[in-house]
């Protein structure tokens, strides 16, 4: 219907504070990540861009699609085995990525690092299937949580210790499609 307009998920009214990180701070932040990559990328073949399910499918489709250099996608689902909001550190394997891994350039596309745990689980994956080359381009970081240290070769934005819900990142699954990227009210969850 040519008046039908998008539906975006609305927040529930007082959940979440006004925005952290609006829509054009991180497509700017998309572009220059995704011109960084191409440029290191430039002279190697088989570039697999690997995302993490769920949080990092809106990051890794607008930054792939900003790519100039030829590329796969595919994808692996995890499940941290939560208390609440706090990381147990325990890290599940849900679905494995469907294309050959070994001597291929794999980039790992993350939505946010907290404690490292994750990424470490996913770091440790990978290797022992011995890539070409190996590295992470992660969204968000909270360096104050960190428990192991990870590296994070691209790194859009360091944030505080605080819960983040939008552009792909959610609360018990909710305000993943959030265009923008805003801090729950600790009301929400407490
Ligand atoms: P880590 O293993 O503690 O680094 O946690 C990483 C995972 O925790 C991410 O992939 C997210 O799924 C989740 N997470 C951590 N902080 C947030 C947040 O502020 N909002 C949404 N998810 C988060």
């Amino acid at each position: 219907m040519a008046n039908e307009r998008v539906t975006r998920e609305i927040p529930i009214p007082g959940s979440v504070e006004r925005s952290l990180l609006d829509e054009e701070t991180i497509r700017r932040r998309v572009e220059e990540l995704a011109a960084q990559i191409s440029a290191d990328y430039a002279d190697r073949e088989s570039l697999l861009l690997v995302g993490v399910l769920k949080g990092a499918f809106i990051f890794l489709a607008d930054l792939a699609r900003r790519l100039t250099i030829p590329h796969h996608v595919d994808f692996i689902a995890l499940s941290s085995y939560n208390r609440g909001m706090v990381s147990t550190g325990a890290v599940r394997l849900i679905m494995d990525t469907r294309a050959p891994v070994t001597g291929r350039h794999i980039l790992i596309v993350e939505d946010i690092v907290d404690t490292g745990h994750t990424l470490k689980y996913l770091m440790d994956t990978f290797h022992a299937r011995q890539p070409a080359s190996l590295r992470t381009c992660v969204l968000l970081s909270k360096p104050e949580q960190r428990e192991i240290e990870v590296p994070i070769d691209y790194l859009g934005f360091e944030i505080p210790n605080v819960w983040v819900v939008g552009y792909g990142l959610d609360f018990a699954d909710r305000y993943r499609t959030l265009p923008y990227i805003a801090v729950l009210k600790r009301e929400a969850y407490e």
